[in-house]
C-alpha cells in the first residue's frame, strides 16, 4: 500500500507548473520551514522562484553537503546561493547550512538534527538520486537513518562531477532520512528520460534500504512531480 501521490507534467509545463504549487503553498505558508535539495533537477525552478515567490519569512535548511572545501562551486551551499539565494530580494529569514570542515562532525550531524526538529519541517523537497537516494541517504540507508556522514556510492561520486568543480567528491553529509520522513510535507522532484527507470523503481518495488526512496511511499503527504519524460515508464 502507498501514500504517494503522482503528478505528471508535460515536460515544457513541469517548470511552470512546480512553481506555481510551490508559489501557492508559499502563499498558505510564508513562514514554512523548508528543506532544499541543490543539483541539476531544482535549478530551472529556482531561478523562476526567485524572482516569483516571497521567501522574507522562510527559514531554509539545505538537504546535504559534499566533503569539498568551502567555496567549491559544487559545494550545496554554493550551487543553492548561486541557483537560488543570489537571485532573491528578498532572502530567507535564516539559511542552515551542513559543514563539512567542522572538527567534530558528530557533534556538527547532532547540531544540524536538533536545528531541524526543534521547529520540524513544513516542507521537504527532495531530488531523485540514479541509485535511489534522496539526499546523500546511498542505498543500504533505514528508514530511520540519522544525519550523518556518508561514503558515497560510484554513480553519485560521478554526477557530482557535473556540479562544476575538478575534484569529486567522495564522502557528504545528509540530513538523515529520519527527519525527512518526519517532513510534515514531501515533494520528490523528478525529470528526463534517464530517471525514467529509477522513478518506476521507487514507485514498484519492495520498500527497503536497497531502495531509499522507497520510504518516501509510507509517508502520509508525499507528491511526485514528474515531467512526461521521466514517468515515460509508468
Ligand atoms: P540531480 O541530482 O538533480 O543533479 O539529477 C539528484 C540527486 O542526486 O539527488
Amino acid at each position: 500500500m502507498s501514500n504517494i501521490e503522482i503528478e505528471i507534467y508535460p515536460d515544457d509545463q513541469w517548470v511552470d507548473r512546480v512553481t506555481s504549487r510551490w508559489a501557492a503553498f508559499m502563499e498558505k505558508e510564508p513562514a514554512a520551514r523548508l528543506c532544499l535539495p541543490t543539483g541539476s533537477t531544482p535549478q530551472a525552478i529556482y531561478e523562476r522562484a526567485a524572482s516569483t515567490i516571497d521567501f522574507a519569512r522562510t527559514e531554509v535548511f539545505v538537504l546535504d553537503e559534499f566533503g569539498l572545501p568551502p567555496g567549491d562551486p559544487a559545494r550545496c551551499d554554493e550551487m543553492l546561493d548561486r541557483d537560488l539565494l543570489s537571485r532573491m530580494s528578498r532572502r530567507p529569514l535564516n539559511v542552515h547550512t551542513l559543514n563539512p570542515q567542522a572538527p567534530d562532525m558528530t557533534e556538527e550531524c547532532r547540531r544540524f538534527a536538533t536545528l531541524v526538529e526543534a521547529g520540524g519541517l513544513d516542507l521537504t523537497v527532495l531530488g531523485l538520486g540514479r541509485n535511489g537516494h534522496v539526499g546523500l541517504n546511498e542505498p543500504g540507508s533505514a528508514a530511520n537513518s540519522p544525519t550523518r556522514v556518508v561514503q558515497l556510492r560510484g554513480s553519485t561520486i560521478e554526477d557530482a562531477g557535473r556540479y562544476g568543480s575538478d575534484v569529486s567528491p567522495t564522502w557528504g553529509v545528509t540530513l538523515g532520512l529520519r527527519q525527512i520522513l518526519a517532513s510534515r510535507e514531501i515533494w520528490l522532484l523528478v525529470i528526463g528520460r534517464h530517471k525514467a527507470g529509477i522513478l518506476q523503481r521507487t514507485l514498484t518495488e519492495p520498500i527497503g534500504r536497497q531502495l531509499p526512496a522507497t520510504f518516501l511511499r509510507r509517508h502520509p503527504r508525499t507528491t511526485v512531480l514528474a515531467d512526461e519524460s521521466a514517468a515515460s515508464l509508468l
